[in-house]
């Protein structure tokens, strides 16, 4: 019997390993790199020394920043506002390679380190089903015998091995869009998150006194340079995660409503994400006309929710994103960003694409509609509004 293993190379999913085969299976263990900052072949290494009959490291970085991370920008994908989706976007496509090779393979069961409390079995398990069918057999310890960090810990122990990050305080989950900090204190939505808990942002107060001001160019709503240097998505991610983080800006604490029934408190960092979004909704807001402009705020909503409540796999996702890459088609021109001190604000915006006129807009030369124009404008457009309010006696 063939499992392939989702393996992170963590705790639980260590642990995951030997349970899987005292109960006889041959693990196969895969592990996708999305940018997260680990050192992967260790992990490779500890899933052989724990008995894996075969590891696959796959690089699926650029994939993640060209047909996911490009998608989040296009939607200014915020879920509740706040959060840029980084977990919610690499599930499915670790879902997808996780299918792959467990077909290469011929597996009979593909297994996950997913509790029962949260977001990622239900993206997991729901992209799994639409690639091998219904009738999957998904294994879940964690969801399924509620293993604990100290059970996983015991676990390994048993087996003679040292339990890897046993003494991890926080749920850190990382990829190149952000990184997802749960857990530890940090569950007492009231508590301050401490210093610790942050690895890419420098704390705002100890930032450079002087700030960071950058060009960013975007082409049909992808960022493609940086102070005019044109460079692929991927590396101009990490770039700015790195620029943008030294200056205290990309923090992010709010309250979610998770999938399953569960409000949580979560930490993320962020500082290229919410840098692209803020350029990119900017460049929007010159391009678009009113009724785009409102109308897309509609789209990037529904989009968001469908990936961050699992639903990848959901037709709609498709056809939100076709109305999404058609008004992108204008967003084309560069805007200008200042970081200070873990704020940013976008100082200035172009595009060839925008029915924005200086000269239209000048209070003291250009275009004025005569007085005429304007008063019978404003009789006509007012008129719904006085009629009713007048028929209401309010
Ligand atoms: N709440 C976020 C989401 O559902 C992040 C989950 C992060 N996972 C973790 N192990 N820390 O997308």
């Amino acid at each position: 019997m063939r499992v392939v293993l989702a393996y992170s190379g963590g705790l639980d999913t260590s642990a995951i390993l030997l349970l899987l085969r005292e109960k006889g299976y041959e693990v196969i263990t895969v592990t996708i790199d999305v940018g997260q900052e680990d050192d992967l072949a260790g992990v490779e290494e500890r899933a052989y020394k724990l008995g894996a009959v075969k590891h696959y490291t796959i690089n699926a970085v650029k994939e993640f920043a060209e047909n996911y991370i490009s998608k989040a920008v296009k939607a200014n994908a915020l879920y509740e506002d706040r959060y840029p989706l980084g977990t919610a976007l690499a599930r499915p496509l670790i879902a997808e390679k996780i299918a792959e090779i467990a077909k290469k393979e011929g597996a009979e069961a593909v297994a996950h380190g997913c509790t029962s409390k949260g977001n990622d079995q239900v993206r997991f398990d729901l992209v799994l089903k639409y690639r091998l069918g219904d009738d999957v057999k998904i294994i879940a310890p964690v969801r399924e015998l509620g293993l604990t960090r100290t059970a996983s810990a015991e676990i390994l122990r048993r087996h003679g091995f040292e339990p890897p990050g046993a003494h991890k305080k926080y749920s850190v989950d990382e990829n190149l869009w952000s990184r997802s900090i749960e857990g530890g204190v940090l569950d007492d939505p009231a508590a301050p998150p401490p210093e610790e808990v942050f690895a890419w942002t420098v704390p705002p107060e100890k930032a450079p006194n002087e700030p960071l001001v950058l060009s960013i160019g975007f082409e049909k709503g992808i960022p493609v340079s940086i102070n005019n240097e044109k460079m692929g998505l991927e590396k101009l991610v990490r770039l700015l995660n790195r620029l943008v983080g030294l200056h205290g800006y990309g923090r992010i604490d709010h309250i979610e409503n998770r999938i399953v029934g569960l409000k949580s408190r979560e930490v993320y960092e962020a500082p290229a994400a919410l840098t692209l979004i803020e350029a990119h909704k900017d460049l929007e807001k010159l391009v678009y006309t009113p009724r785009e402009l409102r109308f897309k705020k509609l789209l990037d909503e529904q989009w968001s929710d469908l990936v961050y409540q699992g639903l990848w796999v959901e037709p709609l996702r498709l056809v939100v994103e076709k109305a999404i890459d058609e008004l992108n088609k204008w967003v084309t021109g560069e805007v200008v960003v200042k970081v200070y001190k873990g704020s940013l604000s976008v100082i200035g915006r172009s595009s060839d694409y925008t029915s924005y006129s200086k000269s239209l807009i000048d209070y003291d030369k250009g275009w004025y509609p005569s007085a005429e124009e304007a008063e019978g404008f404003i009789k006509i457009w007012g008129r719904h509004s006085l009629a009713a309010v007048r028929s209401r006696g309010i």
